[in-house]
């Protein structure tokens, strides 16, 4: 049986802070961490009147701010825009961004996926890529009320015109709120034909505490801490003592969930209605 052991656990407070030009580089996910084998993440801390830039190369980046006290700035395509907590930048290969830090110091996820191959973007463009921010990104809720999310990269997830929020399957990424005592189902990944070894798949949590069960193993995780679980590692993941805020990540999207707990509807989730009082939407996830 799967037990902890199975998954990495890494907190980025107790990571080695490697001092870097635009501040401090701590890797908390790679191959000689986690196993990870399409899915590098480093948290960043870019210091008070400082600049990060990123250039995507022949890779996927994903750069989010979790936290900006006194602001700052995200210049991307020509544009600038707030670097605020919620912000971010997908940067498909060849693009590139930077983060200021004016007021104070931010600090960011940044996460790196190779580009995958024709089968697992299934037709899709690949590109451009995109700013977002909490107010241009749909919250979802699920069919137990207890989570809500916020997808910042999700191919199949459609803004209010219709469009497709994501051009790409190199990545799924989102914030997730757990309310106190809400859960995800005792779930699996598993591969696909076009992705046979499976996403490298990880939690990175904000802010509250959360357990983690792998088998009959739970531990409780602290703020700041990324878990790691290889393909077809079973898991849940619960909220304690208050609501849980926290990351998750998915590269590359190509794979297929199995839920091996009674919820039967643990993985339906539904827009949260546009007026109050309106009708919810399901996310149709094909
Ligand atoms: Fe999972």
């Amino acid at each position: 049986m799967a037990n902890m052991s199975d998954v990495s656990i890494i907190n980025w407070n107790k990571a080695e802070a490697k001092p870097v030009a635009s501040g401090l580089e701590r890797t908390i996910c790679n191959q000689g961490l986690c196993g990870s084998k399409t899915l590098d993440v480093y948290h960043r801390t870019v210091s008070q009147g400082r600049r990060f830039e990123v250039q995507a190369g022949n890779e996927y980046h994903l750069v989010y701010v979790i936290e900006a006290p006194k602001g700052g700035t995200i210049s991307f395509n020509s544009k600038s825009h707030a670097a605020e907590a919620g912000a971010g930048v997908l940067l498909v290969p060849g693009e590139s961004a930077s983060f200021e830090a004016s007021g104070s110091d931010l600090q960011m996820l940044h996460m790196v996926t190779p580009k995958p191959p024709a089968a697992v973007e299934q037709g899709l463009p690949g590109g451009p890529g995109y700013f977002f921010n909490r107010k241009t990104l749909r919250p979802l809720t699920d069919a137990s009320g207890g989570r809500v999310r916020r997808f910042c990269v999700e191919s199949t997830v459609r803004l209010l015109d219709g469009s497709r929020l994501t051009p790409t399957n190199a990545i799924q990424a989102g914030e997730m709120r757990y309310h106190d005592g809400g859960s995800s189902p005792y779930h699996r990944h598993v591969g696909t034909p076009a992705n046979p070894d499976g996403p490298s798949h990880c939690y990175i949590t904000f802010k509250g505490r959360g357990v983690v069960q792998v088998g009959d193993d739970t531990q409780e995780i602290e703020p700041g801490t990324l878990v790691f679980f290889p393909t077809g590692v079973p898991h849940r993941l619960r909220a304690k003592g208050g609501p849980l805020d926290y990351f998750e990540l998915q590269a590359w999207k190509s794979f297929k969930t199995d839920v091996l707990s009674e919820e039967k509807l643990g993985l339906k989730w539904y827009y949260e209605p546009v007026a109050p009082g309106g009708a919810r939407v399901e996310w149709d996830q094909t």
